[in-house]
């Protein structure tokens, strides 16, 4: 027989009984879920709505908080029953935690009182109980999708995999640097720059400088900035927002994403960069296996059916490796039509590094040597003739491309030197020289992008839908 209990709604606060259970220690959804205490104990949660099933004898309610993809189930007694409990409506419930007798969940609450913290308006609601909403709609309501199974699941995942790749570059030595947002160097060369200007006219600019007095732009890359701190802490990275003004709305692009850089100084190797990004890629992905395996079945099973051996393979397998030259060789000698060139001096399109990855087996693949004009100027120059390739390396994987860019840095200070000049960009880094003017070393380091990493782990087709806020042309919601 279930204790008598209470429903109050906010202005019923200052009641006796609430004073009563306002002592209560809160306790999340996941702690009360983990919870092996055969004993009842009293204990307070809050959360949303996610069902309510109202029978004659009894109300069962589903609450969820966050913490974890499952539910806690409140079982209350009729007379807690109130109009304002519904789908979406925020709730806090007091009662006693107690052995489920149902099959479904080892434990759930008899509620004392249900507190009614907010309503929710369920006929405006975009989403509908126990309805699985496509994509495309869920991404209209970027303030609200992340009450979905889903996108609760991604967040979270997103979260610890953050958590991963920060504890992966703790455990081996890596200094974490904040490198600026706002830059006034094009760290691409690639044009694809976010200008940053003052809305304002305060300072007042005396020779029309701007804000700064000079061009300034969101950063594209943290690159050049972990290359100056490479040159004192010698194993450094970074992972921050980046900005591309490329005009694409494909399902791989963003405007604004997330990139995890690292730069390493003393190496003379492209394999030893390829070794971090392997490795790197690698715990990331078992660390996220293993830490958010319910989330991760979730996803496997709703989202991405298949995904889950293929993830697993990845993290098996040894990466392949293959020059730019070998790679257009197979390219060229491809049963497919491309739409796009594969001459020797072309870049690799989309389509050619899908078709490399399928090649390999499905196997992630490093393509390293590109060609010396298809790379930045930093690049490390192969000296197999005049200007013909670079030491610099794409890791491309499955269903997504190009995932990870990288190379050694040109450090040998008159070649840099003359690489600059012919991009008339001398002038502009003097900084820049100064690196390998003072205790210079080979270093390199690469970049990748985070949302891609999430997509090829989780199966998600469409990059903005990995993201929190995602922006791309013509959409900057919220
Ligand atoms: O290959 P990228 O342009 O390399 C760099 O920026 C180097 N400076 C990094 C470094 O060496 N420190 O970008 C790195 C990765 C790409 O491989 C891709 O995964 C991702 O960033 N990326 C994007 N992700 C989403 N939307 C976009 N518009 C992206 N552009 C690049
Ligand atoms: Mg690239």
């Amino acid at each position: 027989m279930l204790a008598a209990g209470k429903v109050v709604t906010r202005l019923g606060s200052h009641c006796p009984w609430h004073r009563c259970h306002r002592s209560l220690s809160r306790i999340s959804v996941r702690e009360a879920l983990s919870s092996h205490d055969e004993d009842t104990r009293k204990v307070k949660v809050q959360g949303w709505v996610r069902s309510v099933r109202d029978q004659k004898e009894v109300l069962f309610l589903h609450i969820n908080d966050g913490s974890s993809l499952q539910n806690l189930q409140i079982v209350a007694e009729p007379s807690l029953r109130h109009s304002s409990i519904s789908f979406g409506s925020a709730v806090e419930v007091s009662g006693a935690l107690v052995s489920s007798v149902g099959t479904k969940q080892s434990v759930e609450v008899k509620a004392e009182e249900i507190r009614v913290i907010g309503e929710c308006d369920t006929k405006d609601f975009p989403f509908k109980i126990k309805q699985r909403h496509p994509p495309e709609y869920v991404r209209q309501f970027p303030h609200l999708r992340c009450r979905t199974n889903t996108f609760g699941s991604l967040l979270r995942i997103r979260s610890e995999a953050t958590a991963a790749i920060h504890e992966y570059f703790k455990s081996h030595g890596y200094v974490h640097i904040h490198t600026p947002i706002i830059t006034s160097n094009d760290c691409e060369g690639a044009g694809e720059l976010f200008q940053v200007e003052a809305g304002n006219k305060d300072p007042a600019p005396e020779d029309d400088g701007g804000f700064f007095g000079v061009p300034a732009f969101l950063t594209v890359s943290g690159q050049l900035h972990l290359e100056v701190m490479s040159g004192a802490f010698t194993r450094v990275f970074t992972f921050g927002p980046t900005f591309r003004a490329e005009n694409s709305q494909s399902r791989r692009h963003l405007a604004e994403f997330y990139m995890v850089e690292a730069e390493i100084s003393f190496t003379e190797s492209l394999e030893d960069i390829m070794q971090v990004m392997e490795d790197l890629f690698k715990r990331t992905t078992s660390a996220l296996l293993s830490k958010c395996a319910e989330d991760l079945a979730f996803f496997f099973k709703y989202v991405s059916p298949g995904q889950k051996d293929k993830s697993e393979q990845l993290i098996k397998n040894k990466f392949t490796v293959m020059s730019y030259t070998e790679a257009i060789e197979i390219l060229r000698k491809a049963p497919v039509t491309f739409q796009y060139s594969t001459e020797w001096g072309c870049d690799l399109q989309t389509e050619h590094e899908k078709y490399l990855v399928r090649y390999c087996g499905d196997v992630p693949v490093f393509v390293i040597n590109y060609p010396y004009d298809l790379k930045p100027f930093y690049t490390r120059d192969n000296e197999d003739g005049p200007q013909r390739t670079v030491s610099a390396v794409d890791l491309l994987v499955p269903g997504i491309g190009e995932l990870f860019g990288g190379s050694l840095r040109e450090e040998r200070l008159h070649i840099l030197e003359s690489r600059l000049d012919r991009l008339g960009l001398t002038d502009m880094y003097q900084w820049y020289l100064d690196l390998r003017k003072f205790g210079p070393v080979p270093h390199g380091g690469f970049g990748m992008g985070f949302e891609r990493y999430l997509q090829c782990i989780l199966g998600v087709d469409n990059i903005k839908d990995v993201i929190p806020f995602p922006r791309y042309p013509y959409s900057c919601l919220l």
